[in-house]
């Protein structure tokens, strides 16, 4: 199946820095039609039916979080968009930020009107500083011509924390604070920022919202699963010939991108969803592309016949280490622990009892852990010693070396 442009219809032929070409192309139709002709409650209704789930990773659906943002109570309510993109190789929201700012600010927009939020912020990950004057240059624009009087829109930026795109952390970080999990309850949508009723989206998320209103719910259910409704959005990046970013149609095979698209050759191992993801074998290569299925934010990472699943592991584990807020146990001691194990491992000195002690400590932190790192960070370890126990077992038998150790 060819790629599939919808929230990426833009890219490449508007001018980001000119909104007048985002207007030639229907833009800011949708917002109009939200304000002048839909209830608040029509325009819920009608991105409830739509389908439309998170493409931040969780999926919960976008309809349902803006409606207990719209009924909880509280005079003030927030929009935040979620621009943090912390995770491993994942790009989409980079690319949809530089190539079209507009479809994201009239999203926000009209989720400020559906959720009767009067402010909204972009949280933007500190490493996307360079993108910063132009969506302010966007913003900016889009006020003049008079499409956020109901609602202000700002940009905040992040210092560098993988564990600030957790909805709790960011908002922790916005409000000045080192960004750290929250307990969770309350839920941001009854007690978010400054504890006040928020909605927190990811950028394609909000990307989606133009176009469900203006060509209505049913147009975007037709696509996609039972429930995985439109298109994704996906980062392909290692071992291929064509990195980048290309988007499909939801159910389509993880092979029509890895194979069809990005012309990887050779493939061992795919990483989907980054650091916290899924690690599968090529012979699942035909794994659909949906919720059902294996997604995350899309990240894909190709790995080839000459990588070594334990040195990826060992590697984004390191990083989940490094990564880890500290506040919870579970998460900071395990995955410490982890680190040292795969290290061991990636040295040639594993042991056979380190299986059993990888697993019983997965199933301590996915169980115990407060937020979504601690709780998937076993994921990577989980499914390489389902697909790839040879690799480990050869490391203990024939005490290899990895390329990392
Ligand atoms: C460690 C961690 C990092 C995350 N990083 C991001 C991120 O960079 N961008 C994002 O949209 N969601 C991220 N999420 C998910 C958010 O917590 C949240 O579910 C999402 O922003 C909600 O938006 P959505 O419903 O539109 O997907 C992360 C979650 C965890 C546990």
């Amino acid at each position: 199946m060819p790629e599939k442009r919808v929230v990426l219809k833009n890219c490449g032929i508007i001018n980001p820095n000119d909104i007048n070409t985002y207007l030639s192309q229907d833009g800011f139709k949708a917002l109009k039609k939200a304000l002048n002709e839909m209830t608040p409650e029509q325009v819920i209704g009608e991105v409830k039916a739509s389908g439309l789930r998170g493409r931040g990773g969780a999926g919960f659906p976008c309809g349902l979080k803006w409606e207990l943002v719209r009924n909880a109570a509280g005079d003030e309510k927030f929009i935040i968009c979620n621009a943090d993109e912390g995770e491993v190789g994942t790009f989409k929201d980079r690319y949809l930020l530089s190539n079209d700012p507009f479809t994201l600010i009239e999203g926000l927009a009209i989720a400020g009107y559906a959720t009767g939020a009067k402010r909204g912020y972009i949280y933007l990950r500190s490493e996307y500083h360079h993108l910063l004057n132009l969506l302010t240059r966007a913003i900016a624009q889009a006020k003049e011509k008079g499409f956020l009087e109901h609602f202000t829109l700002e940009i905040r930026e992040g210092a560098g924390a993988y564990i600030c795109g957790e909805e709790s952390a960011l908002m922790d970080s916005i409000e000045g604070k080192r960004g750290e999990a929250r307990f969770k309850p309350p839920f941001p949508t009854s007690e978010g920022l400054w504890k006040n009723p928020t909605s927190i989206n990811n950028v394609e998320t909000m990307m989606n919202i133009p176009q469900i209103i203006l060509n209505g719910a049913g147009w975007f259910a037709q696509m996609g699963t039972e429930k995985s409704k439109g298109t994704k959005v996906f980062s392909v990046s290692g071992d291929v010939k064509k990195p980048g970013v290309y988007e499909l149609v939801m159910g389509s095979q993880l092979r029509e991108l890895v194979e069809g698209l990005a012309l990887a050759e050779k493939v061992k191992i795919i990483q989907i969803g980054g650091a916290t993801g899924r690690i599968l074998p090529y012979e699942m290569i035909d794994t659909p592309l949906s919720f059902e299925g294996t997604l995350g934010a899309g990240g894909v990472t190709i790995f080839n016949d000459s990588r070594d699943v334990v040195d990826i592991v060992y590697r984004t584990m390191e990083f989940l280490a490094e990564e880890s807020c500290g506040k919870c146990s579970p998460c900071r001691e395990g995955t410490e622990v982890m680190v040292e194990i795969l290290e061991r491992f990636s040295r040639g000195e594993g042991q056979e009892r380190d299986f059993r002690i990888l697993n019983e400590l997965s199933e301590a932190m996915m169980l115990a852990s407060l937020c979504g790192l601690g709780q998937a960070a076993p994921n990577p370890v989980i499914d390489s010693l389902r697909y790839f126990k040879g690799s480990y077992e050869s490391r203990i038998r024939e005490k290899v070396r990895g390329v990392t150790a």
